[in-house]
């Protein structure tokens, strides 16, 4: 013990750097490091609005637990509050008669810089990438540090889609692995919304990197979107991000711990199971130590009176808007327009299927294997074959970033890769099947 505070308190007090190796780690306790955060939506467009709203939401709860500008970096398409569909334009809610969660968030990434790419940098702090970039902010946090992540969008097994391109959980835990090792921080925290989000840490994170996860579903489930909103005819938001962040609203997050919040979280969001990875001890410290600035003095809150959530599964948002539009329609020319729309949505949904099942047909050249292969769900192990098939089905076959629907049939790509079809023999049936 006293060797260990020799060891710290001299290199503090010649201010140089002690050999990485010969340095024993201090622990870190409260009140040492700084808190960043990392806010990101990964989706754009009108129907899904409930996105930005959330991230939008997540930055209000940072901000006004003390976390400054300066540690919080943001990334949004921004395509909402000013989209000519708005009804209150410059204002984005998050929950039906809310208030606005759009006012001065800061615009640190918009539009074609949210990507995966930048994502990552930002993430490890690599200022040179993101120069000329966006506002150049970047997470600089330094192994005293606390880092919080969150991130909402459209997901499938092994991956969660951005406006342009897709986070493979393997880069991600990469990255994530790497910080570790480059002491870029003393304990990460990852909340994640999307569908199939258990997959993007199931059998991937460490327990032992001082990180601590929670996603809004389990590796093979979708995860759902909440307050259908009539006036603006979208959801506003998901359930596992506005459970935890109309907690995080209305609780003392200086005693309430990461646990317990993952508890209540996970109590409401009755739609999808709601996760937790990695190192759980972490989860015994106050949820103020990530969502909260370091000298956080807890404030009064009002409780939220409850809404009704009106729950659809993500990839149900677009046909259910256009259901719900349908219900409004006077016109019998906008009833038959609205028809129209649907019509369209359900021959893409047939045309995703009638795809997938090709590609497998093609890959086993098997009927029976065919069958079987469509219909059960395996557990994604063999990410160095499922990567590059998912990219070649991006690119030939539907563009994964804009098609909910065909995020629901990656898992065939995945029984395929488990049951050891090599990438390259699926990746050939994709080029054919989509040519
Ligand atoms: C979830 O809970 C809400 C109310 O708390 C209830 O209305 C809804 O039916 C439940 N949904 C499911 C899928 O159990
Ligand atoms: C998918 O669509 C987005 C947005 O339109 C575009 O930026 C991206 O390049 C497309 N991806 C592919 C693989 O075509």
């Amino acid at each position: 013990m006293s060797k260990y505070l020799v060891v710290f308190l001299c290199t503090l007090a010649s201010g140089l750097a002690f050999p990485q190796d010969l340095m024993l780690e201090p622990v870190a306790e409260p009140g040492d490091g700084k808190h960043w955060a990392l806010i990101v939506a990964g989706s754009r467009g009108w129907f899904n609005y409930r996105h930005q709203a959330d991230a939008c939401h997540a930055y209000q709860i940072m901000k006004k637990h003390g976390i400054p500008d300066e540690r919080i970096v943001v990334m949004m398409y921004d395509d909402i509050a000013n989209n000519r569909e708005n009804p209150t334009p410059g204002i984005v809610i998050n929950r039906p008669g809310g208030d606005d969660v759009y006012k001065g968030v800061p615009k640190d990434y918009t539009g074609m810089d949210v990507t995966p790419e930048n994502f990552l940098n930002v993430l490890q702090g690599n200022e040179e990438a993101m120069k000329n970039k966006g506002s150049g902010k970047v997470i600089k946090s330094g192994k005293n540090d606390r880092v919080f992540v969150n991130f909402v969008d459209h997901g499938a097994t092994g991956l969660v889609a951005f406006p342009s391109g897709l986070l493979h959980a393997k880069d991600l835990n990469q990255a994530i692995k790497s910080m570790y090792e480059a002491k870029k921080y003393a304990q990460m925290v990852f909340y994640i919304e999307a569908c199939e989000s258990g997959s993007m840490f199931e059998n991937l994170l460490a327990k032992d990197i001082n990180v601590f996860a929670t996603t809004a579903s389990n590796a093979k489930e979708s995860s759902y979107a909440c307050y259908f909103d009539k006036k603006r005819r979208t959801y506003l938001g998901d359930v596992y991000s506005v459970k935890w962040m109309e907690d995080s609203d209305m609780e003392n997050l200086n005693t309430e711990t990461l646990q317990k919040q993952f508890k209540i979280v996970k109590k409401e969001t009755n739609t999808s199971h709601v996760m937790e990875y990695g190192d759980m001890a972490i989860s015994s410290e106050p949820v103020a130590d990530f969502q909260s600035g370091e000298d956080f003095v807890p404030f009064h809150k009002e409780k939220l009176p409850p809404v009704e959530l009106n729950a659809v599964p993500s990839e149900e948002v677009p046909l259910a808007i256009l259901y719900h539009s349908l219900e409004d329609a006077t016109s019998e020319s906008h009833k038959e327009s609205i028809l129209q729309q649907i019509r369209d949505i359900q021959d893409l949904h047939e045309s995703v299927k009638t795809t997938v099942k090709h590609i497998t047909a093609l890959t086993t050249n098997d009927h029976v294997k065919t069958e079987k292969l469509i219909s059960v769900r395996h557990t994604l192990l063999s990410h160095d074959c499922y990567m590059p098939a998912v990219d070649a089905f991006n690119d030939k076959c539907f563009n994964l970033s804009e098609n909910d629907y065909a995020l629901r049939h990656l898992y065939v790509l995945v029984n395929l890769c488990e049951e050891r079809y090599s990438s390259s023999t699926i990746i050939e049936a994709i080029q054919k099947t989509c040519a």
